[in-house]
């Protein structure tokens, strides 16, 4: 039998490298908050309890937190004084723990489950587990000092280690897993006698080397272990989630035309055989079918794309955008919140918002729905095979029926009844040879000057 697992998300940092006054988990990898990410893994280790550890103010990440987690699941540790203190602000939300902890940090969103997964397994071999990387730049990581067998030996921190010390590749990643009881008897016997005056976590391990527990180490690729403590590190940790995700897609049978501009979200569903122009942007909430395009230079959130779909080049799809088999979604083109029925098409320049349109119906150039008074939303139905014909207004509350044809340049009020031309603009009058005699006229006082 495995032991029961828990989890302890350290979180309460000032993030004061961040320059912000944005909370550090609040800012964004993947389109989504480096908070959501540190819950997302909770769930796949399966934590029987997670507690999320947050400073005084930060209410707008306790929010977050008690949404995935319920009430009960945050500590508060006031002042911050380190990453160990931070873990034993926990102890209380633990009281009654018995079986393994997994503490790590918030700002390590790319850390994949698997392996914190492993070093839980590992346990069964040591008393406390640490996960080592070998970063390309180690600089303000903390070093894991082994002997010559790769035996555990010290942690120190960059800004306690010595010239010799620095020169250590083997870098701590952040997350430690222990028997709890095991863990907060030795975060009781924490000092803060370092270069930060803080409390350390990774002062953890030396002490039980000390007590005579053994200490291992796992280790993985910087890839997944990047911390994020500055803007730049924050463009590091999306890089390599955007590799990772690209990766990922072309894996399973998408076709990337230029994987480096093609931008994901940590949500985005793609099936096999769909094609990804160059320049495209995937917000949350994406998902596309099989055999679809998507075109250069759109821009795609909250969208749910059926079989055969081509979207672009220049689309907008907002939330609520459904597209339904064999829909034709053009340039300049923005769905937003509408349903468009199987080989729907608006080809060019148009604005599709809070709308139901119904299979095969063909929205001309210009077809604007007019949903927004300026205080509510209205509602744009069209039928099926309906033709809405070049610059038609659609001013919601709507309905357009099946078959129906509206006149370019109409202003639509009224529902149209199903097979029924509706034509809403003023009346074209010709003036034979007016445009003859003015322009003679105004060349003839042209010529006098
Ligand atoms: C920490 C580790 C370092 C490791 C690095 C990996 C320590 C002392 N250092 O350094 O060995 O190489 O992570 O990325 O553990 N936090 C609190 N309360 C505090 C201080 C921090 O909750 O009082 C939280 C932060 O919100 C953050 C995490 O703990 O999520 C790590 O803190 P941070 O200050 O970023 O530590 P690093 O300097 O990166
Ligand atoms: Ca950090």
């Amino acid at each position: 039998m495995s032991r029961a697992r828990a989890a302890i998300i350290l979180a309460a940092g000032q993030g004061t490298r961040m320059k912000s006054e944005l909370p550090k988990v609040l800012h964004v990898v993947g389109g989504r908050p480096l908070i959501d990410w540190s819950l997302a893994i909770a769930a796949e280790l399966q934590s029987a309890r997670t507690v999320a550890v947050l400073a005084a103010n930060s209410e707008p990440v306790a929010v977050r937190v008690r949404a995935a987690l319920g009430e009960g699941s945050i500590a508060i540790q006031n002042p911050p004084r380190g990453t160990g203190d931070a873990a034993r602000a926990a102890a209380k939300a633990m009281a009654g723990f018995e079986g393994d902890v997994i503490v790590y940090f918030g700002d390590t969103p790319l850390v994949r489950p698997a392996t914190l997964a492993s070093m839980f397994e590992a346990r069964a071999r040591a008393d406390i587990i640490m996960l080592g990387f070998r970063p390309a730049d180690p600089t303000g990581y903390g070093r894991i000092v082994t002997d010559a067998a790769g035996g555990f030996i010290k942690n120190v921190e960059h800004k306690d280690a010595s010239e010799e010390e620095r020169k250590v590749t083997l870098c701590n990643a952040g997350p430690l897993v222990a028997d709890a009881k095991v863990l907060f008897d030795l975060l009781g016997k924490l000092t803060d006698n370092n270069a930060q005056r803080e409390f350390y976590l990774t002062d953890v391990p030396g002490l039980a080397r000390a007590a005579g527990m053994k200490v291992a180490i796992v280790e993985a690729s910087e890839a997944e272990l990047l911390g994020v403590n500055s803007r730049a590190q924050l463009a590091d940790a999306e890089a390599a989630f955007q590799k990772r995700a690209r990766t990922e897609a072309m894996e399973r049978g998408v076709t990337l035309i230029d994987p480096a501009s093609t931008f994901f979200c940590y949500d985005t569903q793609i099936a096999p055989d769909v094609i990804i122009e160059p320049n495209v942007f995937f917000g949350p909430g994406v998902s596309i079918a099989k055999n679809s395009r998507i075109k250069a230079f759109s821009h795609v959130e909250g969208a749910e794309i059926g079989e055969g779909v081509q979207v672009g080049p220049f689309a907008r799809l907002r939330p609520g955008a459904k597209l339904e088999t064999g829909v034709k979604i053009g340039n300049f083109v923005e769905v937003k919140n509408a349903t468009l029925g199987p080989k729907a098409q608006a080809s060019h320049l148009a604005y599709i918002g809070d709308a139901t349109v119904g299979a095969r119906a063909n929205l001309g150039a210009g077809t604007i729905t007019c949903n927004y008074d300026g205080f509510g939303k209205y509602l744009t139905e069209i039928g099926e095979d309906a033709f809405i014909g070049s610059d038609t207004a659609l001013v919601a509350p709507v309905k357009v029926g099946a078959r129906a044809t509206t006149g370019a340049g109409s202003v639509i009020t009224k529902d149209v009844p199903d097979g029924t031309l509706a034509v809403a603009r003023g009346q074209q009058k010709n003036l034979e040879g007016w445009s003859d005699r003015f322009r003679a006229k105004k060349q003839a006082e042209k010529d006098k000057k």
